[in-house]
């Protein structure tokens, strides 16, 4: 009901009284009040006058558990949710969480101290992205879990849209430039994972970036003109998420390397691969079935992982 009132408003050329949206939903004016209360309290500017009723002056875009529970159709991925308006990073929650179900979903408005791969700090502005990270407990060896990287890269293209596609391993790109970054932890001992974070920053409504980073990185504002409500895009992609996870444990990574390679733009590009104390540039040629990247040289073919190196394209980001 509380959506129907917002779209009202919403759709209303100025005020609209309280009578005609007790009306038009059969409730009493003081049930419509009460969702009036309610979506003041999510972030919602509304203005009320004696004579004139209701008016919509800024939309909030607050991620509600509510408004992201309304687009899932998983079995368990985000189906418990806990929302922080402030935290550190909500990988260190989901660690400091761990014990929680599988498939719990950790989400912040802003991040104190968020990362990135390769020790990188992570920006991570109020209310200007998707902040979140999915605690999984995956029946699996620690050193296939680069794998449900993949898996993340995957869910976050399909589930954003906006053309968007992947450079390997799991940077989500649109053009030529990163609208989302994706950090990996794990808890494991030699033989067993005790649980996984996968923790997804998505560049959704931020309107500028530092000069440093402006040639790499994009928004998903930046790139559509128009701001974007956050709470579906978060259940969209947990409902990819799902689908491709669940695939990838029933028939294994064969399951979904071809759904990998329709997004993943790298293979054929020219690419500089980077590691902490050497690099070497070659043409990647395809991606193997444990999702490494495969580089051609000179003189030989070399299979990356993921963990330690950067690869760049050697004409520019991609
Ligand atoms: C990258 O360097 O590309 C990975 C960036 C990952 C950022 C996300 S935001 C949510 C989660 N919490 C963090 O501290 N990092 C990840």
């Amino acid at each position: 009901m509380r959506n129907r009132i917002l779209n009202i408003l919403k759709n209303a050329d100025g005020y609209i009284s309280g009578e005609k949206i007790s009306n038009t939903f059969n409730i009493s004016r003081s049930a419509v009040f009460k969702h009036i209360k309610k979506l003041r309290e999510e972030g919602y500017e509304i203005a009320s006058s004696t004579n004139r009723g209701y008016k919509l002056i800024t939309s909030s875009d607050t991620v509600t558990e509510e408004k992201i529970k309304a687009g899932l159709t998983t079995n368990y991925t985000a189906q418990n949710i806990i929302l922080f308006d402030e935290v550190d990073s909500t990988n260190n929650a989901a660690k400091r969480e761990a014990d929680m179900p599988n498939g719990t979903l950790f989400i912040s408005e802003i991040q104190t101290g968020g990362k990135g791969r390769l020790g990188r700090a992570w920006s991570s502005p109020r209310g200007e992205g998707i902040w979140m990270s999915v605690l999984l407990k995956p029946n699996m060896l620690p050193q296939d879990v680069a794998q449900i990287t993949l898996i993340a890269g995957m869910a976050v293209a399909k589930g954003i849209g906006c053309g968007a596609v992947i450079k390997w391993p799991n940077d989500v790109i649109i053009g030529t430039k990163k609208v989302c970054g994706i950090l990996t932890e794990m808890s494991a001992e030699i033989e067993r994972v005790n649980y996984v974070v996968c923790g997804i920053g998505i560049n959704v409504n931020t309107p500028e970036f530092d000069s440093e980073i402006a040639d790499k990185a994009t928004s998903l504002y930046l790139e559509t003109g128009t701001k974007h409500e956050r709470s579906p895009i978060i259940s969209n992609i947990m409902n990819e998420f799902e689908r491709i996870y669940e695939k990838f444990r029933k028939e294994g990574i064969r399951g979904i390397t071809d759904e990998y390679r329709t997004l993943c733009v790298t293979v054929g590009r020219d690419v500089k691969v980077i590691y902490p104390d050497h690099e070497f540039s070659g043409k990647a040629v395809g991606i193997d079935d444990s999702g490494r990247l495969i580089v051609k040289t000179a003189d030989k073919s070399v299979a990356v992982n993921s963990g330690e190196v950067s690869v760049r394209g050697i004409y520019g980001y991609v």
